[in-house]
């Protein structure tokens, strides 16, 4: 049975129709999710090494991930990029997004980190100040610690890198106050450092795509479900700034449609002869990418490629977003995203920095890591006697849990420990003990490599950050 706590959070989760990203609630109805908001299902099997995370299912959903798969395998560049808020301890909620940035970058994908010192300021009350330092000694350190790469990874502080905050400010053309309404409940009395955030947000999301700063390739951003509505704004944003859509026809094929917007009518729909070089271009294009059958209908903004499918949709919208850039467009793709479902906390409920009896933080003592562990919810039977009758409850145990969501890599052995909980040969107590020897080995390892690697701390900043 689950605890109250967690059917309070799965009820109120039903009710729901948004999800707030500031908020401490979380849903946890996850094919709801995928539901509600469009998201597609991981392809594991199309998946190069995938992780623990994808094979048992806790990576479970994304958007447009076939943009990065297609760019891997066919070597060409592309990038990861998270963010934080760095305001208070990092915990095992944060190792979970560290651990799939370090894999998207062990298949090739460059690292961007955003230390959201703008939106910490913004919505949490932090002064800059202090965010840098907390950042510095107790983000970057970790980072440091859990793999990351310092010659592909780039980490940068929001308030100090101006394109983000330029591209926060005009990509604000692209919404209104009613759209953010829409999305994060925002009301009258908000104030506008917290409507900026998210703007500043897409600002980080999207600038690695700027030349000096990679050029335009596909960016994915592997987040929990309670970010996905800035994943939304994003992509809405940087859908909008588009000449050029590639979208599915009705019957078969392809159908790209310009966009005629006040940066580029003098060119899309400027003079007979502006436009018609426009649309030759686009047809070149195409031609160089081997399409032979090309329908272009200047008059109504459209070119059809009937021969063309779903999967072709990505090196066209490159190609489009090259020539856009070209013609002097920002030529931005929307990121791609992954998201995870999240850990129950230690003591049944949701798992949360503020309350650190729901979490462990990555630099725990591990006395106290003990006891949280001792005091965790269980799944296990109230006697001895009734568990080897009944067996334990493994989807409820936060051992069980912890070991599935961090702690044990080996899917076999997991099984076997599994088996063992469900059929009573396992008590709760020794579950427990299986669990915090492996916590134990994890959290002296992460020790050892943040005193190791911590002169490479500053190589992971980046220059204008320093
Ligand atoms: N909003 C994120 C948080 O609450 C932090 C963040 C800022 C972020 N910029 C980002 C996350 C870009 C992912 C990508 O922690």
């Amino acid at each position: 049975m689950p605890s109250d706590a967690l059917k309070a959070v799965v009820t109120s989760a039903l009710l729901m129709v948004d999800i707030d990203p500031w908020s401490s609630q979380v849903s946890t109805d996850y094919g709801r999710i995928i539901e509600q908001f469009g998201l597609e299902s991981i392809p594991v099997a199309q998946l190069p090494n995938p992780s623990m995370h994808h094979r048992r299912g806790i990576i479970f959903a994304h958007r447009d991930l076939s943009n990065i798969l297609q760019a891997h395998s066919r070597g060409e560049p592309f990038g990861v990029m998270t963010g934080l808020m760095p305001s208070g301890k990092m915990h095992l909620g944060h190792k979970m997004v560290i651990d799939q940035v370090r894999w998207f970058q062990e298949q090739g994908a460059d690292v961007t980190i955003a230390v959201a010192d703008l939106e910490a300021n913004a919505t949490r009350g932090y002064n800059l100040a202090d965010c840098r330092n907390i950042a510095l000694e107790e983000y970057v350190s970790n980072y440091v610690a859990m793999g990351l790469d310092p010659e592909k990874t780039n980490i940068y502080f929001q308030s100090r890198r101006s394109v983000v905050q330029k591209m926060g400010f005009t990509l604000g053309k692209r919404t209104n106050l009613s759209e953010l309404e829409a999305i994060y409940g925002f009301k009258g009395e908000t104030n506008l450092a917290h409507v900026q955030a998210p703007l500043v947000q897409a600002g980080d999301i999207l600038h690695p795509q700027l030349d000096e700063y990679g050029g335009l390739r596909p960016i994915v951003v592997p987040v929990g479900v309670d970010q996905d509505p800035h994943l939304r704004l994003c992509r809405g944003l940087a859908g909008k700034t588009n000449w050029f859509n590639v979208n599915m026809r009705k019957n078969t094929g392809l159908r790209i449609t310009v966009s005629v917007m006040d940066e580029n009518q003098h060119i899309v729909a400027g003079d007979k002869a502006t436009k018609k070089q426009v649309f030759s271009d686009i047809v070149d294009e195409l031609r160089k990418l081997g399409y032979s059958d090309i329908l272009a209908d200047a008059k109504h903004g459209i070119v059809d490629l009937p021969a063309a499918t779903g999967k072709d949709r990505y090196p066209i919208r490159m190609a489009l977003l090259k020539l856009e850039r070209r013609m002097g467009g920002p030529g931005l793709l929307q990121p791609s995203s992954t998201y995870h479902q999240f850990a129950v906390g230690m003591t049944g409920g949701k798992m949360s920095s503020s309350m650190p009896e729901t979490t462990i933080f990555l630099t725990e003592d591990l006395k106290k890591m003990e006891k949280k562990f001792k005091r965790s919810f269980s799944g296990g039977q109230a006697t001895v006697e009734e568990h080897r009758r009944l067996g334990g409850n493994p989807d409820i145990d936060v051992a069980f849990q912890y070991l599935k969501f961090f702690f044990e890599e080996n899917d076999s052995t997991l099984e076997e420990i599994r088996r063992g909980y469900v059929s009573g040969n396992i008590l709760s107590g020794e579950l427990k003990a299986m669990t915090i020897e492996k916590a134990t080995d994890w959290l002296n390892e992460l020790a050892e490599l943040r005193d190791q690697n911590s002169h490479l701390v500053s190589e992971f900043i980046a220059k204008d950050s320093l």
